[in-house]
């Protein structure tokens, strides 16, 4: 590992410590989160987020650069020492930032927390991550891959399934690549209509997948690329915009942490039959995976796990439940992915649920409108206001995203930080302003 750059100062007579600039990438709730729970590490000097929201630059200094614009960030990166990047979003990763630093002379010995674009494809294509599961005997839906050339064997496929068809765009598709169908015709029709670019590019390859049933969680793991990982506190998130799981998918609507059915029983089986092959098969496959993946697992009738997706990045809105529950220094812990060495850093639960209320924009997943004055956030007191979709103009903070804000409290238990989150919600006013009061209905 080269020496970093930052400053050193004095702890005692024999020990020095260095202090680090970190740059976290993203401008939403989840980097908002992350950069509240970084700036509360004593190992931080500056830290900067790019582009970052209004509320961001609460905790830290938001940067004008978008977090896709590699030569701006590198520009940036050495001006002013920032010797460890967080990404917080898929997009930079899929486009390959962690390459971009590693294969440059003066950022290679910059940390990027966050795998290459190779270790990116997990999440920027369904087959290649299914194909990773089979490979590594991880439990997943029984697929199959489809383009034009086998759509035949496709179509077959479909019929030799029961009902309801999952069809899955294998390329982004800014979360609505996955249609769920009940008629085994319009789902032969649908089939056709992806091949023929319903999702552009992204469904010019489709996945067809047993469908399954069950709960669904979201695990989070550090991994250190070397075989080493640490499990973050389990979240449960909540994707549609209407009360009782109804209507369109958002972006996620607000999360719960811990999750109740995810005990220590069902988790030992979640990390042998899923984390431990999952982890291995990582450095097997040389995929070059530093930083974070997030498990999008069905507890299936019975007690069995099984891996949706993988993405590879933190969840949103979990973060902004998951951070709070983490009582370690966070830095210390993505300082063990950088090192590879993640098994020896401290990792310590708060035992208090959290949870995340979002507020959204009115008609958001939708069509909507940005640029609403806020008002009502500085009498929140006992919750912790993460901003979404913000942005600071004079002395107000207007909307500037579908989704615009989540409120996260600490409880007890989840009834308890609910009813914190819910409070405080409604004192948050902008026109439109809309959350589901229903989070955690089912646990
Ligand atoms: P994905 O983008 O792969 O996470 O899929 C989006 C959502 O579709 C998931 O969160 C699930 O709710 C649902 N889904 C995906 N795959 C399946 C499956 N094989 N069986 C049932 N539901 C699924
Ligand atoms: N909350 C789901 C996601 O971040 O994709």
């Amino acid at each position: 590992m080269p020496p970093r750059t930052g400053v050193a100062f004095l702890l005692n007579s024999n020990q020095t410590k260095t202090l680090m600039n970190i740059l976290v990438l993203g401008s939403g709730g989840r980097e908002h989160a992350l950069s509240w729970k970084i700036s509360q590490s004593d190992k931080v000097d500056n830290l900067y987020i790019a582009p970052g929201n209004a509320g961001t630059s609460n905790v830290g200094t938001n940067v004008p650069i978008a977090a896709e614009d590699f030569p701006a960030l590198k520009t940036f990166v050495l001006e002013n020492k920032v010797s460890m990047v967080v990404v917080g979003p898929e997009a930079p990763l899929v486009a390959g930032i962690a390459d971009f630093f590693a294969q440059d002379e003066a950022l290679k010995s910059v940390s990027v927390i966050g795998p290459s674009q190779k270790g990116a494809t997990l999440e920027g294509s369904k087959e290649f991550a299914k194909d990773f599961m089979a490979r590594h005997k991880i439990p997943t839906a029984r697929y199959m891959s489809v383009t034009s050339d086998n759509l035949d064997e496709g179509i077959h496929f479909l019929s030799g399934l029961k009902a309801p068809y999952v069809l899955k765009a294998d390329g982004l598709a800014a979360g609505k690549g996955v249609l769920i169908i009940d008629d085994l015709e319009a789902a032969q029709d649908e089939l056709k209509a992806m091949l023929d670019g319903k999702f552009g590019a992204a469904s010019a390859k489709v996945v067809i997948e047993e469908h399954l049933s069950g709960i669904e969680l979201s695990v989070f793991v550090m991994v250190d690329g070397k075989g080493g990982y640490k499990v973050l506190p389990t979240a449960k998130d909540y994707k549609r915009i209407g009360e009782g799981d109804t209507g369109l998918n958002t972006g996620g609507m607000g999360a719960v942490s811990p999750v109740p059915f995810a005990d220590e029983t069902f988790m030992k089986k979640v990390e042998e039959r899923i984390i431990k092959p999952t982890v291995k098969g990582l450095v097997e496959d040389e995929l070059d995976y530093c930083g974070f993946v997030f498990i999008g697992l069905m507890n299936c009738e019975g007690d069995n796990p099984y891996v949706i997706e993988y993405n590879v990045r933190m969840g949103d809105p979990e973060t902004e439940a998951v951070m709070l529950r983490i009582k370690s220094d966070f830095v210390d812990l993505l300082e063990g992915i950088a090192k590879g060495d993640i098994s020896s850093a401290p990792l310590v639960f708060d035992e208090r649920a959290a949870v995340t209320v979002m507020l959204v924009s009115g008609g958001y997943p939708e069509a909507y409108e940005k640029g609403k004055v806020m008002r009502g956030m500085d009498e929140v007191h006992d919750s912790i206001l993460f901003h979404a979709g913000t942005t600071a103009q004079d002395a107000q903070v207007l909307t500037a995203g579908g989704r615009v804000i989540a409120v996260s409290s600490y409880g007890k238990d989840k009834d308890e930080a609910l009813a914190l989150s819910f409070k405080n919600a409604k004192k948050i006013d902008f026109e439109g302003v809309y959350y589901r009061s229903d989070i955690g209905f089912d646990l």
